[in-house]
């Protein structure tokens, strides 16, 4: 199944990802995920339904997450994103492979030990306007969670705890009995986070959490969810289909393409040192602030339209979209590996990237520093 799947995302926080198998991990992984697999079968007839084919939504995916570590995931639409997150709190059952969580495959456990592990996983959605129940208040939505474990807070004690939720996520204790419809988008968004800590989890999976905010209220929850992290010791996964936002909060990033992860490494590996097209395509297009370094930037637009996950070309699934594709690239899948070139160099060059013809190219320059920061002798009349 694992057709060409190569090496797994290292767990090191922050730290250089190698080429292997994600032992570089201090410890065990709080998540491992293996050859992770889910096709949605394509039918036809009515009443006999025959099968003819599958939407190979998530296609082979390999990652780790250590202890206090921020992922990030970042694709274009239809990638998989979204897939990926609900298989890891089992919103979602896997076509086949395994989520480990610390050593525990939770895609085979009994329903029992599965939802004593749920616990411990929990997501935050994108849409605070619908992912929140209209006709519930606030203190019965974030208090939904006690209800399945009453364990972690017996009935007296309720109305007390999520109070204090909402106090931790920059809210007024006071708006429990208040509606979503009584609150913006940033603090509809706060709710949905104090709901998905209520169970005090060790892992958050945030599915484009900031996505549907406007721009200057995606800042304020990215700081929080990174405030929270520091508080309660959480691990993330943190999805997004913007570069610039999961750089801000990752240590690691993985970029998804069709199904797979064609590139992965620490934040600025990835940002400053990218090798595969596709990635490099993703940077062109991220917002650059300074105008000096947005004038330097090179433009890679990409063309055509990502192929169908029921349809994907054979070989380098990119190879349609990719400006450098040679014939090799329809006739081998490309491992998630560090490429040959680079293997014997300590470069930050040399991490994961699933492309035959790998080659680092520095898409976004850096920021020019101020006049005070930079060397005298580029500073031209002192
Ligand atoms: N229940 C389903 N049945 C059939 N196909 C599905 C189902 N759920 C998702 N898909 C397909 O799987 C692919 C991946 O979907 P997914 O929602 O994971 O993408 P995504 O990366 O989260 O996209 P977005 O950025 O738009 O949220 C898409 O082509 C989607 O149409
Ligand atoms: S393997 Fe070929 S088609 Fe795929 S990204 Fe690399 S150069 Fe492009
Ligand atoms: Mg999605």
């Amino acid at each position: 199944m694992a057709e060409g799947t190569g090496g797994a995302t290292g767990g090191v926080r922050g730290g250089v990802s190698g080429g292997g198998t994600g032992a570089e991990a201090v410890g065990e992984p709080i998540l491992r995920v293996r050859d992770l697999y889910k096709h949605y079968p394509l039918t036809r007839g009515i009443l006999f339904k025959k099968q003819i084919g599958a939407v190979r939504a998530v296609d082979g995916v390999d990652f780790d997450l250590a202890a206090g570590e921020t992922l990030g995931i970042v694709g274009e639409s239809g990638c998989g994103k979204s897939t990926v997150a609900k298989m890891l709190v089992n919103l979602e059952r896997p076509t086949s492979g395994s989520i480990a969580y610390k050593g525990d495959d939770i895609t085979k456990l009994s329903p029992r030990a599965l939802r004593a592990v749920r616990r411990n996983i929990q997501m935050v959605f994108q849409d605070p306007y619908t992912s929140l129940n209209p006709r519930m208040t606030v203190g019965d939505i974030i208090g939904e969670p006690f209800e399945i474990h009453p364990e972690v807070a017996p009935k007296g004690s309720r109305r007390r705890k999520v109070q204090d939720l909402l106090d931790v996520v920059g809210l007024n204790p006071e708006y429990i009995n208040r509606y979503p419809h009584q609150f913006s988008g940033g603090q509809r968004q706060r709710i949905g986070i104090a709901r998905g800590l209520a169970l005090r989890p060790e892992i958050i999976v945030a599915d484009e959490p900031v996505s549907a905010l406007d721009v200057s209220v995606q800042a304020q929850v990215v700081n929080l969810l990174e405030r929270l992290q520091d508080e309660f010791g959480l691990s993330y996964v943190f999805i997004a289909h913007d570069l610039s936002i999961v750089r801000h909060i990752s240590d690691r990033v993985a970029v998804m393409y069709l199904g797979r992860i064609v590139e992965t490494g620490s934040d600025a590996e990835i940002y400053d040192h990218p090798t595969h097209p596709y990635t490099q395509a993703l940077l062109s297009a991220v917002p650059v602030p300074d105008p000096a370094a947005r004038e330097r930037r090179e433009r890679l637009i990409l063309t055509g339209d990502v192929p169908s996950p029921a349809n994907i070309p054979s070989g380098c699934r990119f190879r349609t979209r990719c400006w450098k594709a040679r014939e090799r690239c329809a006739l081998e899948v490309p491992l998630l590996a560090v490429p040959a070139v680079f293997r014997d160099t300590p470069t930050p060059a040399a991490h994961d990237s699933a492309c035959h013809f790998a080659e680092e190219k520095r898409v976004v320059p850096p920021e020019t520093p101020p006049p005070e920061n930079r060397p005298p002798e580029s500073r031209p009349g002192e």
